[in-house]
């Protein structure tokens, strides 16, 4: 059956500096599942939700945080990969995730001090700089360089596993104020020794990263980074930094850069608005860096975050400004998106409203419906976007509680 009846630039393939080929331009942005159980291994669960994706068409798909370390997790249900054991599981959930001829990454990850007390009370990051949030992250103590080595080697030893478990390609997590992140940005990273001070020290954990990932996993195998534009915090990361960082990535012949902005702190990855009057009435986030992005390097780029007409995304394509478009939440508003998308039965994507007075609830409430969503499709059970978001907290921390201490 043919999903998609319309021509669309959507819909055309794209070839990798590594030489592998995306039948189309579609990509499903990572979004945590928080479905693995108490081995963290890949399940049956995750296996359905990634077959299900698989046949929406989306020519790539890429995971949730996929962890490194299970002490340091995003959530008490991510997926972690530390050794071969989980193996079969996983080769089940890509085999299904890869069904469809499209390709299916792994999202690459280590929480450092973004890990919750339902992970750890004793966080470990670049420095000892503790995210105030909700009273739900402890104090995190600075890396020592044996700590940093060991990182660096888990980031390796995971790509390579998940390799070998049949994903086709991995996404290094350097954005969103996990531990890269962390490393990035000035205002986390008060270092003073060779992964400190200057932006070429912040980065060389994940420089170093990349390098030793590629001599593991080989010239053909795509190797993609997330990164952020900027934290946008006083005295973090910013564009400046952003911009450094990716002339060196475009050197080390990444395969796809993500572009993605913001932390725990400043949740602007899901909220985010062009600052530029002349732009902002183009709908997606991060377009106005994207831009000054293509003036230094033709690193293959993807933005994720507030795409939703198919007009925008056709128009982004035709003018190169893209290669890739990523979308997260509109794969959790309409179970037939995006060929109902590409096909114009749809032509906009709605996003469900979340009006809650205080900040830090309204993210959590978000959490706990977008996570009740992804349940409800690995389920197998249809979407609910009337699904309340006050249970969806309960729901979210509940779980959290329960996976992560009982
Ligand atoms: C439920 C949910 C879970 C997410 N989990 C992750 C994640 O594990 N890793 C990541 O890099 N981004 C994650 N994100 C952010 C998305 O990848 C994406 O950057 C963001 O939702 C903006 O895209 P959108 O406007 O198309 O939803 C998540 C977003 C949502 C809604």
């Amino acid at each position: 059956m043919t999903l998609f009846k319309k021509e669309s630039s959507l819909l055309q393939s794209l070839t990798l500096p590594c030489g592998t080929v995306l039948k189309n331009r579609i990509a499903k942005a990572a979004m945590t599942e928080r479905l693995a159980g108490k081995n963290h291994y890949a399940n049956a669960k995750l296996s359905h939700l990634y077959g299900k994706w698989s046949d929406t068409g989306a020519g790539l798909l890429i995971t949730g945080n996929v962890m490194v370390d299970k002490r340091f997790k995003e959530a008490s249900g991510n997926i972690v990969v530390e050794d071969e054991s989980g193996l079969k599981a996983m080769q089940e959930m890509t085999k299904e995730g890869t069904r469809n001829g499209n390709h299916l990454w792994a999202q690459i990850s280590h929480a450092g001090r973004q890990s919750t007390i339902f992970s750890t009370f004793k966080p470990i990051a670049p420095s000892a700089v503790q995210l105030k949030k909700m009273m739900l992250f402890a104090k995190p103590k600075a890396m020592t360089e044996a700590q940093i080595e060991d990182v660096i080697k888990r980031f390796v030893t995971t790509a390579s596993i998940c390799k070998k478990g049949g994903f086709t390609g991995v996404q290094i997590h350097g954005a969103h104020g996990y531990l890269i992140s962390q490393f990035l940005s000035p205002k986390t990273n008060l270092r003073t020794d060779q992964y400190g001070g200057s932006i070429e020290n912040r980065s060389r954990v994940l420089f170093e990263i990349i390098k030793k990932t590629r001599q593991a996993v080989g010239a053909d195998f795509p190797i993609a980074v997330k990164l952020n534009s900027a934290d946008f915090q006083r005295g973090g990361f910013n564009e400046e930094d952003a911009l450094y960082v990716i002339e060196k990535l475009h050197e080390l012949k990444i395969d796809l850069l993500e572009i993605s902005g913001g932390t725990y702190e400043n949740i602007v990855f899901l909220t985010k608005r062009s600052e530029r009057e002349s732009t902002r009435k183009r709908e997606a986030y991060f377009m106005d860096f994207a831009e000054k992005i293509r003036r230094v390097t033709k690193i293959p780029l993807m933005v994720t975050g507030g795409f939703r007409t198919i007009d925008f995304c056709e128009q982004v394509l035709d003018n190169n400004e893209l290669e890739m478009i990523g979308f997260a939440r509109p794969f959790l508003a309409d179970q037939s998106f995006p060929s109902s998308f590409v096909n114009r039965d749809s032509e906009r994507i709605s996003d469900a409203k979340f009006n809650f007075k205080i900040k830090q609830m309204a993210d959590f409430a978000e959490a706990g419906f977008y996570d009740y969503q992804i349940h409800q499709l690995a389920k197998n059970k249809p979407l609910k976007p009337n699904y309340s978001p006050t249970i969806g907290i309960l729901r979210f921390l509940k779980n959290e509680l329960v996976k992560g201490w009982f």
